[in-house]
């Protein structure tokens, strides 16, 4: 739809219905989404624009907001197309070179913040946007955190969202799981993970990294490796903190029993399903 010269133009109200209407077949809220996107173009809290649904929208903010809707009805993901996604109390900035932070992932958080110590030097391996490190960060001022990932591209978004932040606590380090954490001499009370764990013949999530989701022809093999690893860095009786696939309970179960781990606590997510396990080295 576009505004015709001898026309006012389109008004928030027309553009909102228009794109609810085209994200309608491919989306479960796509009335919800359109608003979300109108109000970034125009730079606009969603509130207001309920309160003033007649203004008449310009026509280069009008070609910009349906070229959104196009790439959001083709599946680019709404964070990606507006560079944010909220995960706990914060605002993250995040780019197509880490996973957008899921809501199930809030329970590694709350999980962790159960823990009673004041201090505690605690790790976060596959930090992604920094999601589960910074959260910690801002709840737990006191504890040390250092956060890994393998992804260059990744490691950058996260330190952009501390700078960001103002977040100053935590270490980051480029390397596979535990293995930066090897070199400083350090035993960790806690380690928290949210690792990749779809097989290589799931189908899963387009357009985020596939390093990020997929760990092998298992599924289990990130986890696995995590699980061995830990054991070089944790102090006795230190805790595991892992997110895993719904079905993949049973097997982690067992993987940590073998590895000499004790569970402490499972957890399942909003959909009720399994989604994370703490266990404490024995
Ligand atoms: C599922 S994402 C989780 C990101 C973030 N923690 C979150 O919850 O939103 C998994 C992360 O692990 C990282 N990763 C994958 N393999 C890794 C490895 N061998 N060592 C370190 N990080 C790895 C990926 O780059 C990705 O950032």
């Amino acid at each position: 739809m576009l505004a015709s010269l001898s026309s006012p133009g389109p008004t928030v109200a027309n553009m909102l219905f228009d794109a609810t209407q085209q994200l309608a077949p491919s989306l479960a809220c796509p009335g919800l989404e359109a608003r979300r996107l109108l109000a970034f173009v125009l730079g606009w809290p969603m509130t207001r624009l309920l309160a003033q649904d007649r203004h008449v929208v310009g026509e280069e903010e009008l070609r910009r907001f349906f070229f959104l809707v196009d790439q959001r009805s083709h599946g680019v993901p709404l964070a990606h197309l507006t560079g944010a996604e909220g995960f706990w109390s914060l605002m993250l900035h995040v780019t197509p070179a880490c996973l957008v932070p899921r809501p199930e992932t809030e329970c590694l958080v709350e999980l962790a913040l159960a823990c009673p110590e004041a201090t505690l030097q605690v790790a976060d391996l596959g930090t992604g946007s920094g999601a589960i490190a910074l959260a910690m960060a801002t709840e737990r001022p006191r504890w040390q955190i250092t956060a890994t990932d393998c992804s260059a591209g990744a490691l950058a978004v996260a330190q952009e969202n501390a700078h960001r932040l103002g977040i100053t606590q935590i270490q980051w380090r480029l390397g596979d799981w535990c293995e930066p954490l090897l070199d400083e001499g350090i035993l960790y009370d806690l380690l928290i993970s949210n690792p990749p764990y779809l097989a290589n013949d799931e189908v899963g999530p387009a357009f985020e990294p596939h390093g990020a989701l997929y760990a092998g022809p298992e599924g289990t093999e990130a986890l696995e490796a995590i699980i061995r690893q830990s054991r070089q860095v944790l102090r006795p009786g230190g805790r595991l903190l892992l997110e895993h696939g719904a079905d993949q309970r049973p097997w982690i179960l067992a993987c940590l029993g073998a590895a000499g781990f004790r569970v402490i606590q499972v957890r399942d997510d909003g959909a009720g399903l399994p989604r994370a396990i703490m266990a404490q080295i024995t």
